[in-house]
């Protein structure tokens, strides 16, 4: 017998929106496909010795941290990420952190905290596409709010805000923001704050990249304007994706029922992972660490960028970030990059298509480019199968 799981399902489960990667497994085959789609850093900068040898350290020093117990994380890694924070100018207490599963959690966490059905959530238009999926299920109204390359537009955040029902929450990506790379800048940082704080709607502040700048480090994360702003941070894209440890920094008022929440969803996160990681914190290697990723993907992003001069210059426009993961790229109005990945795809290269970044999915002539964890010898062979394809595509004639 097979129960009737189609009648079973919550409604919110038909809201979840698929995942990228099973998308991905759909493309035509080819060979050695060229995947421009990678959020994350390379394979050959996952430290992974250093990460071996602490948590080694770790469960030799301290055995019992196999077990259940600091709901909110362990207190030496939140003082250790709070030092971190105080050198980016936001002073901010170990207390006021927890530590999550990565910042999926964070946003999964502050969503449940604030969101009904009916709520209106502003984001940025393109946005995080696994922000999406936290809040899409909640019934809410997305009000997607233009990005241009100083950032949010502020004017039309402003409307959104003056609208009603007010909204609850604004999620915004500040620095090198996925998908579009662009860094918000300072007279808007103040403006966005005090625009939320005049209409009081919480700041949703999601900064995976902030660390990763190529010549010098981004303005101070928004947190450090206003100390009602929730700050989501990870160690993702510093040090590797599956450790999935994240933090959250939120007002004192608030923490109680975030631990409660999280010990809901997850109990806890790895408390030996946590003190393996309070141990890289502390050594001066992790300096270092960053240091080398910055140079490799300030490396790797010019290379895509004069790839792009060179293959794209007069059909394409794109941003050049100055930090993070990810080139925006734009065709034409009216290109369906959607459409064009499949061709693209035939030629040996992908791209995530900018429909994934939109709550409406609706066609764009946009995509994105993620630099990171592609050799310069695959980043240079993509960008010219990127290029073909796309002139076969755009101008038949002279491909
Ligand atoms: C803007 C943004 N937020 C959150 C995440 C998820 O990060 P984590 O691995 O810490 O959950 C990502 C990962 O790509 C991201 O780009």
């Amino acid at each position: 017998m097979s129960l009737p799981w189609d009648r079973l399902l919550a409604e919110r489960a038909t809201r979840i929106r698929p995942s990228l990667l099973v998308d991905f497994d759909r493309l035509p085959a080819s060979d050695e496909l060229i995947l421009f789609s990678g959020g994350a850093p390379p394979l050959e900068c996952l430290p992974v010795e250093k990460i071996a040898r602490a948590l080694f350290d770790a469960w030799h020093a301290e055995p019992g941290a196999l077990g259940y117990g600091e709901p909110q994380g362990y207190e030496p890694l939140r003082a250790a990420i709070a030092e971190r924070m105080r050198q980016r100018g936001v002073a901010i207490d170990p207390d006021d952190l927890i530590v999550t599963n990565g910042s999926q959690q964070g946003i999964d966490l502050v969503a449940r905290l604030l969101l009904e059905a009916g709520d209106r959530v502003v984001v940025e238009a393109p946005t995080y596409f696994g922000a999406l999926q936290v809040f899409e299920p909640f019934d809410v109204q997305i009000a997607s709010v233009p990005v241009d390359d100083r950032g949010v537009i502020v004017e039309a955040l402003e409307r959104e805000l003056s609208a009603r029902p007010r909204p609850k929450l604004i999620y915004t990506i500040p620095t090198f923001q996925n998908p579009s790379g662009v860094t918000l800048d300072p007279e808007r940082r103040a403006a966005l704050v005090a625009l939320a704080e005049r209409y009081g709607v919480p700041i949703v502040e999601d900064d995976p990249y902030g660390e990763l700048w190529f010549d010098r480090p981004p303005p101070p994360p928004l947190r450090a304007l206003h100390a009602d702003v929730l700050y989501l941070g990870t160690f993702s894209k510093t040090l590797a994706p599956s450790l999935r440890i994240g933090w959250l920094a939120a007002p004192r008022r608030l923490m109680k029922l975030l631990v409660d929440a999280k010990e809901g969803a997850d109990i806890q996160a790895d408390r030996l992972l946590q003190r393996a990681l309070a141990r890289v914190l502390a050594d001066e290697w992790f300096e270092q660490h960053l240091a080398a990723a910055r140079a490799r993907y300030r490396e790797r992003c010019a290379l895509v960028l004069r790839g792009l001069k060179r293959e794209l210059a007069s059909l394409a426009t794109w941003n050049e970030p100055a930090g993070g993961f990810f080139i925006w790229v734009a065709l034409p109005e009216g290109v369906d990059t959607d459409a064009l990945l499949v061709e693209c795809a035939r030629q040996g290269v992908a791209y995530i298509p900018g429909s994934a970044f939109y709550h409406d999915r609706a066609p764009r002539s946009t995509f994105r480019l993620g630099f990171t964890t592609l050799s310069p010898a695959q980043l240079d062979e993509g960008i010219a199968r990127l290029g073909r394809a796309i002139r076969a595509a755009l101008r038949p004639d002279r491909a």
